[in-house]
């Protein structure tokens, strides 16, 4: 009945057409640029005088359009309408929980430019990644609701003589989803649907710097036919409803991507109990990386150069899966590292309403003093091949940067920097730099570019990564394709799009009746 999942194809903007149909998709963004989004609680929508902006990272002067902000006072209405909706939706059969997605999926599909060139807007993202995170987006509710229709009558157990036994898998709760400004699009609908189609209600916190992407989102979901309190739009400053969502004693579930002190901050918080509260929380937490690609003697130099500059540049670098370091055998060390040079110089920076920019800028102004200092930092301790410009008198800019010659220990070696910055670090062996790719606490992505079959196997074992890639770059994992989730302190490796992250917002339920 259901097609066999394959992924979203990807837009090929080398096509005239295609450029034409997305210009005209920014036009419609634009035509809404300023517009206001209101919370969504129980089916209400709730406008309120304190707004959260949304501007756009190329251009500060530009308001993308703004969204009401919840207090603890809306956090409560928004846990009483989920917590209303829970019993009805928890029972709704999984086939149409999962048919609801493919039906926002649908709209999706219609509006896919629109969603990209707001993302393009709000996030600064260019053109090709904004239309692959949306892509991704779809996927996940294409992926996930399949997934549930797979798992609608629990999985297969023993029944002995006299017996019937099963086992079924029964929804949590109430689920608060507060997903990341760097795939504003994608793993915001990812980590809410998921919540969703497994029949728990969810309160959604958008992050602060992209909530309109996220607004939009939730109009679909309601065309779709989400009912009302089954899916909460809170958007909200950190600092006056995180921890309020957190510490909630009807939170079952939290899905959360972004940096590792909120992360442990979260997992710290959700383990106690709070008065009134009968139940254990569950975080799915997806924090940091410090991704490597090693290069072994011997490598292809052409596909070492093209998997550490797409790596480490795509998106400015504001990937948790980001190659931010490369650690390349002696043997090849200067050849690659005047190549990635080379190629880095091309890479054009500005604008992403533009189509041939191929970076835009980092996020915020707390985004940009970071990396620039993180510059300053590398200038001590490698030595610097290119980049070190910036500019944020319009918007965020930041040239790709690489400093070459680092010690394994460098901070810029084992610290997140999450912005356009490489570092370069030589390896006598190749186990040593296996190690030295090991160094971080982090265990998020890894690339491994060899034609040694022996190393390849040798990296399976000793890289401790969740998402390890050979002959490739390390970032743009696709849903179903290449489950994506971190070990170490990159996180609970929950495994987005794998066959395995449903059964985290579910509950088994072992029956036993005797005949
Ligand atoms: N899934 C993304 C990637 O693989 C990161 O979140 O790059």
């Amino acid at each position: 009945m259901y097609t066999v999942y394959s992924h979203e194809p990807f837009t090929d903007f080398t096509n005239e057409e295609n450029q034409k149909e997305f210009l005209e998709a920014l036009a419609v963004v634009k035509k809404d640029i300023g517009k206001e989004y209101p919370l969504v609680i129980g089916g209400e929508e709730i406008t309120t005088k304190d707004k959260l902006v949304s501007t756009n990272p190329c251009d500060t002067s530009e308001v993308i359009g703004s969204v009401s902000k919840a207090t603890p006072k809306e956090i409560d209405k928004a846990f009483e309408a989920a917590k209303a909706a829970f019993p009805k939706w928890s029972q709704t059969s999984h086939i149409a929980r999962a048919e609801l997605l493919f039906r926002a999926a649908a709209i999706m599909r219609r509006r896919k430019h629109e969603l990209s060139a707001t993302v393009v807007k709000e996030a600064g993202k260019p053109w090709v990644e904004a239309d692959i995170e949306v892509a991704e987006g779809i996927d996940f509710l294409e992926y996930y609701g399949r997934q549930m229709i797979e798992m609608k009558d629990g999985k297969q157990i023993e029944s002995r003589d006299g017996e019937s036994n099963q086992y079924l898998y029964m929804s949590a709760g109430v689920a608060v989803t507060i997903p990341p400004w760097n795939f504003s699009a994608a793993i915001m609908m990812g980590t809410t649907v998921a919540p969703l189609v497994t029949g728990n209600t969810v309160l959604l916190k958008p992050a602060e710097p992209t909530p309109i992407i996220a607004a939009k989102f939730v109009d679909i979901m309601r065309e779709a036919g989400v009912p009302d309190g089954v899916l909460n739009f809170v958007p909200g400053e950190p600092h006056e409803i995180g921890d309020y969502l957190v510490d909630h004693k009807d939170t079952s579930i939290i899905t959360f991507t972004g940096s590792k002190a909120t992360g442990l901050r979260i997992l710290e918080r959700a383990a106690k109990v709070q008065e009134g509260q009968q139940h254990l929380k569950r975080v799915l937490a997806e924090m940091g990386g410090k991704d490597t690609v090693v290069v072994d003697e011997g490598a292809d130099v052409e596909t070492a150069v093209s998997a550490i500059v797409t790596g480490a540049f795509n998106f400015s670098g504001q990937k948790c899966s980001a190659g931010s370091r490369a650690v390349i055998h002696e043997s090849l060390y200067d050849e690659i590292s005047k190549r990635v040079v080379e190629e880095t110089e091309k890479l054009t920076l500005g604008d992403t309403e533009n189509y041939n920019n191929y970076l835009g800028p980092v996020i915020n102004q707390k985004a940009y003093d970071k990396v620039t200092s993180y510059i300053k930092v590398g200038k001590k301790e490698g030595k610097l091949l290119t980049g070190d410009e910036s500019d944020d008198s319009t918007g965020y800019f930041i040239k790709p940067t690489i400093f070459g010659d680092v010690k394994p220990d460098a901070r810029i070696m084992k610290e997140e920097i999450f912005g356009p910055v490489l570092a370069l670090c030589k390896s006598k062996s190749y186990e040593e730099a296996i190690d030295i790719a090991n160094n971080t606490e982090y265990g998020l992505t890894g690339a491994v570019i060899s034609n040694n079959v022996e190393n390849l196997e040798y990296a399976k074992k000793n890289f401790h990564v969740g998402n390890l890639y050979f002959n490739r770059n390390c970032t743009g994992a696709i849903v179903g394709y290449h489950p994506f989730g971190g070990f170490k302190l990159s996180g609970t490796d929950s495994k987005a799009g794998g066959p395995d992250y449903l059964l985290q917002y579910m509950l088994p339920k072992s029956i036993s009746q005797m005949l």
